[in-house]
């Protein structure tokens, strides 16, 4: 088989499947591909993945000039390894215990045995002396496995969720190991400077490894040391993609007519979010029915959309949310509606990017409530759709994004009373504060986006090429 000198690994490879005989897969929407997919094509790339569906097993294909190569997953692994250890062991860890994780052998034995399928994919896949990325917390044995298959390669891992503190951490029966798996890179980047800094700090307690700015000092199984560096380097999307989108005549009579088909509202306030306990969606929604119960909103004026796109559905902690959510909605929606206006509405759905940013520019206040989030590119898309430099944005200290975008109204999500003020005051601000806002926002997003980011990474990448030789 034909191999790459840059392969990209990723627990899900970045095609949708469709009904067209003609083209089974397509390109899916996300921001990491599109800002891939130019230095893809470039460099003949091959990307490791899964397909998303159990037991699907594929040979190597391209699409848009990537080579993708697929890893197939049983229906026990994507029970053990994608529900049980990512999903349900690893995700409620990392946000920092939302909801209790669960420590079971049988999930982390199968973890190991994934995340080594997919280091020889791409032990397979990579040219001599390939430059290999391996993307986020499923796969995060991936590097040290790989390394040991392939000591020629130059190795990169991007975690894109939060790295808990150290105290949190060390409950994972599997913390050295976890540690040690990470550390097979040769950069590590994290979303946030904190990130980065609670990875050290376990790293230096566990491990007692030295940690410096410089690097981390990894002993080698020979005799011998490496350097290993652990640094932030938040992600971004595709702002031109947006700034587009909002621009586009159909988008913006679609806006209009959204408004229109809710009764022309005199505010609407939105949420866009997979259906994920890290995202305070409870809370926002507590916030906004005491608002209405209260008599400090009306229900005549403003509405709630509330975008959650089904996720992880065959996990327990995500089936509990989904009824939480939906019995929220429906007493809310019970007590306050009139026969003409609805409080919420609640869509538990997924949408086109064209119908997102036709909502953002409907919406004069978007609600981002995380508990806990890596980053939250909803934020950002948000912002880099609002062309007109209105709107207001209310969002978490809790998401990663809060680091970058200091002119939100910025809010800590458990502090209700605290919320419901702040969405007040953002239902009230004056056209001239909120451009004087929007505009800081935009001009932060518009300055660093998606491309900057992977440039900024691969570079880094670079650099530890250079400094091997
Ligand atoms: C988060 C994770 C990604 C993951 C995505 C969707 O953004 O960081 O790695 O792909 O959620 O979740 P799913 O489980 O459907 O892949």
């Amino acid at each position: 088989a034909a191999v790459s000198d840059f392969v990209v690994v990723s627990n899900r490879l970045p095609v949708d499947r469709t009904d067209d005989p003609e083209e089974p897969w397509r390109r899916s929407p996300g921001g990491l591909v599109t800002a891939l997919a130019p230095f893809m094509r470039r460099t003949d790339g091959a990307w490791v993945g899964w397909p998303g569906q159990a037991g699907v097993e594929l040979d190597p294909f391209e699409t848009d000039g990537m080579q993708l190569v697929p890893v197939t997953l049983s229906a026990e692994d994507v029970e053990l390894y994608y529900e049980g250890f990512s999903n349900d062991t690893i995700w409620p860890l990392y946000h920092d215990v939302i909801s209790p994780p669960r420590y079971r052998r049988e999930w982390w034995q199968a973890y190991v045995r994934v995340n080594r399928r997919f280091a020889e994919a791409a032990a397979a896949a990579a040219a001599d002396g390939a430059t290999v990325w391996v993307h986020d917390y499923q796969l995060q044995l991936v590097p040290k496995l790989l390394r040991e298959l392939r000591p020629d390669l130059v190795i990169g891992y991007f975690h894109h969720i939060p790295f808990p503190a150290y105290g949190l951490y060390s409950q994972l029966p599997w913390r050295r190991q976890v540690l040690e798996g990470l550390l097979g890179a040769d950069v590590i980047g994290f979303q946030r400077v904190a990130d980065a800094s609670n990875f050290a700090r376990s790293v230096r307690r566990q491990l007692r490894y030295d940690t410096k700015a410089t690097g981390i000092t990894v002993p080698q199984p020979g005799g011998g040391e490496r350097l290993a560096l652990a640094k932030a380097f938040p992600i971004s999307i595709d702002v031109d993609d947006y700034v587009q989108l909002a621009h586009s005549p159909a988008v913006r009579a679609r806006a209009a007519e959204i408004r229109e088909s809710l009764g022309n509202p005199k505010k609407v306030l939105l949420g866009v979010d997979r259906l994920d306990y890290t995202k305070g969606i409870g809370h926002r929604l507590k916030a906004f029915g005491e608002l209405l119960d209260d008599g400090r909103l009306d229900v005549e004026d403003v509405t709630l959309i509330q975008v959650a796109s089904p996720s992880r559905e065959r996990v327990d902690a995500y089936m509990q949310l989904r009824d939480e959510v939906e019995l929220a909605v429906g007493r809310i929606n019970g007590s306050v509606d009139t026969v003409g206006h609805t409080a919420i509405r609640y869509l538990h759905q997924s949408f086109p990017r064209e119908e997102m940013v036709a909502l953002y520019l409907v919406a004069d206040v978007m609600l981002v409530t995380a508990l806990r989030d890596g980053m939250n590119l909803v934020a950002k898309e948000y912002v880099a759709s609002r062309i007109d430099n209105r709107g207001v944005l209310v969002l978490s200290e809790f998401a990663g994004a809060a680091d970058e975008l200091g002119s939100a109204i910025r809010i800590n999500p458990h502090d209700i009373d605290a919320l419901k003020d702040e969405i007040v005051r953002a239902i009230e601000m004056t056209p001239a504060e909120q451009g004087r806002r929007m505009r800081a926002l935009r001009r932060r997003v518009s300055d660093h986006t998606v491309d900057d980011w992977s440039r900024d990474f691969l570079a880094a990448l670079d650099a530890a090429r250079q400094a091997r030789s």
